[in-house]
């Protein structure tokens, strides 16, 4: 298929800049309301870019923001060209992407193809009549007994992948809510039409896009109807093109697979430039629980290689529910038990809790988090809030718990708005330990102790060592199993990374021969520490506490 529509295109970001990126992930809605109306907006996010800018992030990652009936919070798309009214118009969402850019932020948006709205004029068309020209562009069917035992993913609302339409008297496929129709990947013109979504965007000057729920593209009879070859064979079309028109734009697969099965949507380095590393993220949580690295340096081990301009986006929270899927069954009632007594706190397979309240609020907890996350093979992901310690609101129904508006100040609606917080698009979250007064940016700027402090100096550290987003990772393997220690290498930059797993000081004794002669320099304070030489290499370490090296040689 060879695409003569012309391409305007303003823009080429650097190579590979997604691979040393730090992300803040934000959702528009959440952030700041610039006119009072209770919902944030593309003007509200111009005014806070010097937070993130500041905060020392390169990437902003932004949820959809789309024309919809928000029934999944924007995931359920009515119009892929234009922006969601409350939101702002395009022109505004060009001086954001204008305003970041010149800030040296880059852009990534949704490219949510799997489904639409069932509000989607395609939608509305193909259901029309079983002969409009669209009725090919959806999954129809007059039973609803095709693809018998492909799973279901939202299981706390849905009873199949297959609705019945009233209008069109037949049932029709999702993946996801029965609002959310699937498109037919198998029709040459949806895939244009795809095409055109992402044209639409990279010619905007959008730097990369996550397509969303990427495995579940086609169906066949007989599979679990998930990574499936023409699912490849259609990424592999659209990374084609996006090379074609838009040189050094990344794509971004969402697909919560096994590493082995998310290893093809890097394909030879012409699929999807990224991909989330799923399975690895409940195991962090799982490795300071039981204090032990195992389960971090078993599903790293199990990770393929991919190749050399590809990259892992690695995440600790995000806005969906912490996913339990990449686990097996013990480990799942691990991770409940251990994070999720109260059932309010569990929805689909997952536990629907921010990262401090998961860690019970543990300064200590959390920094060992964020400091795994930024020195971790991969590039980082920081979920909007996460960064100042916010909680979250279990009651709120969906995901909505971990989507509050973000904390600006000790105000009644946290300084997100001026409307009453009786408007707010979503209740703040007031509880004592979480709500505005006690947890926000403007108290945690003033203190050079405060989390949001740290998580500065974190990320500015972070940001001097190429190695971490680029070089190769090799576990050390010392008998202390409650301590995690790795090596991130890149030419002739050497980290060493050691983390204590576990609530009780612990000693170390770490084989490091093969760095005799080097000093091990702090990189948070700069520190000298004993030479290596040919003895085991011994640490102490606080409870959660880590350190990272430099390797100096003399
Ligand atoms: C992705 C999104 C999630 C959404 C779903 C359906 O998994 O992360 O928020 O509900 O797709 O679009």
């Amino acid at each position: 298929m060879a695409d003569t529509g012309k391409v305007d295109q303003p823009y080429t970001p650097p190579p590979l800049w997604y691979k040393d990126a730090i992300v803040y992930q934000i959702h528009v809605r959440t952030f700041y309301d610039s006119n009072g109306d209770g919902v944030g907006d593309f003007q509200g996010l111009i005014q806070k870019l010097d937070y993130i800018q500041n905060l020392g992030v390169t990437a902003i990652w932004l949820l959809p923001f789309y024309p919809s009936p928000l029934k999944d919070d924007g995931y359920d798309i009515s119009d892929y060209n234009s922006i969601h009214p409350s939101y702002g118009t395009l022109d505004d969402f060009r001086a954001f992407l204008q305003e970041a850019h010149r800030r040296g932020l880059h852009v990534i948006t949704e490219a949510v193809v799997n489904h639409t709205s069932d509000q989607h004029p395609w939608f509305q068309e193909s259901r029309s009549s079983k002969d409009n020209p669209r009725r090919n562009w959806y999954v129809w069917s007059d039973t609803d007994d095709r693809y018998r035992g492909v799973r279901i993913i939202f299981v706390d609302t849905e009873l199949s992948n297959w609705s019945w339409d009233p209008v069109s008297k037949a049932y029709y496929w999702h993946r996801f809510f029965s609002h959310q129709p699937d498109l037919n990947f198998d029709n040459p013109e949806v895939c244009e039409a795809v095409w055109n979504i992402l044209k639409f965007w990279m010619e905007m000057g959008v730097d990369g896009m996550r397509l969303d729920a990427v495995p579940y593209l086609v169906e066949r009879e007989g599979t679990s109807c998930e990574n499936l070859p023409e699912t490849h064979e259609i990424l592999k079309f659209l990374r084609k093109r996006v090379d074609e028109y838009f040189p050094n734009r990344m794509l971004l697969a969402e697909a919560n697979q096994w590493p082995s099965d998310v290893r093809p949507y890097f394909g030879e380095g012409d699929e999807c430039h990224m991909a989330f590393h799923f399975p690895l993220m409940p195991r962090m949580f799982m490795g300071i629980q039981l204090e032990d690295r195992k389960p971090i340096v078993d599903i790293l081990q199990q990770t393929p290689a991919i190749p050399d301009m590809c990259q892992w986006a690695i995440f600790l929270r995000n806005h969906d529910e912490l996913t339990l899927e990449m686990v097996t069954d013990e480990e799942r009632d691990y991770m409940y038990d251990s994070y999720a007594k109260d059932s309010s706190m569990r929805i689909n397979v997952g536990i629907r809790r921010r990262l401090a309240p998961l860690l019970d609020n543990d300064r200590r907890k959390i920094e060992l988090m964020n400091g795994l996350l930024m020195s971790l093979s991969g590039t980082p992901i920081v979920y909007y809030g996460d960064e100042i310690g916010m909680g979250d609101n279990i009651y709120l129904g969906d995901r909505k718990g971990v989507r509050t508006p973000m904390q600006w100040s000790g105000g009644w609606t946290g300084g997100f708005s001026l409307a009453d917080p009786e408007r707010l698009y979503s209740p703040v979250v007031s509880n004592i330990m979480y709500c505005p007064q006690a947890v926000n940016v403007i108290s945690e700027q003033r203190s050079a102790h405060s989390l949001l402090s740290w998580m500065k100096l974190l990320i500015r550290t972070r940001r001097k060592v190429k190695a971490f987003g680029s070089g190769t990772t090799e576990f050390l393997h010392p008998e202390n199993h409650r301590v995690l220690a790795y090596v991130r290498k890149l030419g002739s930059e050497t980290i060493l990374v050691v983390n204590n797993l576990s609530a009780s000081a612990q000693a170390v004794e770490i084989d490091l021969r093969k760095f005799r002669g080097a000093i091990p320099v702090e990189m948070s304070g700069g520190s000298i520490f004993p030479r290596i030489g040919e003895l085991p290499y011994l640490l102490t370490l606080g409870p959660y506490q880590f350190f990272w090296f430099r390797l100096r040689r003399i």
